[in-house]
């Protein structure tokens, strides 16, 4: 018998990635699992283990640049209802599955009057991809709200991990070695008009100064120290640059789009102009923030 007919979460075969990812990029997973539970996330991984079958864990999907020849293993994402929960957990303390998208988490923090996460108001993702990348914006990461991290290592041990084994940095984290089951997050109470208040403020500037309706995965490149790679880049006269499908956003200089027609080596040559001009121009090499599969 098939190894993943055992499963009851979806399995799909030869799953086209790009309907999976914000950018609408990539070719196909040979295997696209949602484990119904922990029991079978356990199974995933024995079996590819076992194998020797890579995997690969997505959220939403708005970080990955993923190949046109896709990716051969296996691609998890925890959607299942068993990783979707959330729950307060006394008064201002809210536990939160690994799939549960951030503006989720902003309007049930908001509906019990709790404070902390309106920064994130805008930013598509899931809390697992959001605590792997430590996602944020300038003044404030989702790494500073965290009270402990539910893992499961890549043998199947569930832990919990206490702020003080935890280690956010600047857009990366000690969690991108472990699949992300849940967290708690510590907010503060607050008044619910304020709060709405301040989700619009987030929301507002960044449309302002951000194409987010565009098929874009964000912010392309990381912020050098005490400076803006979209400053940089728009400073190289670079906005609007196009190779293929792909070009350089006029709103906001570090957010590559998608026409509808870009390939993976589009962006990936968009990316490497970037880095030459700007280092050419200001000696200073700019790093991807985004990952690229495989
Ligand atoms: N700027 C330009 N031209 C541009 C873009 C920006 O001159 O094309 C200037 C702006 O006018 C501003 C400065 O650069 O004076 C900083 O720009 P912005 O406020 O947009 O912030 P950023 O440093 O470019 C960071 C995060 C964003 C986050 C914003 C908002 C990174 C790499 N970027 O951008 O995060 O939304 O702050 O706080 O950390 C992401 O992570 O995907 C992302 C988009």
């Amino acid at each position: 018998m098939n190894w993943w007919k055992r499963l009851e979460g979806r399995v799909k075969l030869r799953e086209p990635l790009k309907s999976h990812s914000t950018f609408r990029i990539g070719g196909s997973a040979d295997f696209f699992i949602e484990p119904k539970d922990l029991e079978e996330l356990r199974f995933i991984l024995g079996y590819a283990k076992k194998s020797r079958t890579p995997f690969f864990v997505i959220g939403s999907g708005s970080n990955v640049l993923i190949s046109e020849d896709g990716l051969k293993g296996i691609v998890i994402r925890l959607s299942a209802a068993y990783f979707r929960q959330i729950s307060l957990k006394r008064a201002d303390f809210v536990e939160t599955g690994s799939g549960v998208a951030l503006n989720r988490i902003i309007l049930f923090a908001k509906i019990h009057s709790l404070s902390g996460v309106e920064f994130l108001s805008g930013i598509p993702g899931t809390i697992g991809g959001a605590l792997a990348m430590n996602a944020g914006v300038r003044q404030r990461n989702i790494g500073d709200l965290v009270e402990n991290v539910t893992i499961m290592d890549y043998n199947g041990k569930v832990k919990r991990l206490t702020r003080k084994y935890l280690r956010f940095g600047y857009r990366n984290s000690n969690l991108s070695r472990y699949i992300i089951l849940s967290a708690v997050l510590r907010l503060s109470k607050d008044r619910e008009a304020c709060i709405e208040k301040r989700i619009r403020e987030y929301l507002l500037s960044r449309k302002e100064s951000q194409d987010l309706k565009a098929k874009s995965l964000g912010c392309i490149f990381k912020n050098p120290q005490g400076l803006s790679a979209g400053r940089l880049i728009d400073l190289c006269g670079l906005k609007d640059k196009r190779i293929g499908g792909a070009y350089i956003s006029g709103k906001h200089a570090n957010f590559i789009l998608n026409n509808g027609k870009a390939t993976a080596g589009d962006v990936l040559k968009l990316m490497r102009l970037i880095q030459e001009r700007v280092n050419r121009k200001f000696k200073i090499m700019l790093e991807p923030e985004i990952k690229i599969w495989p």
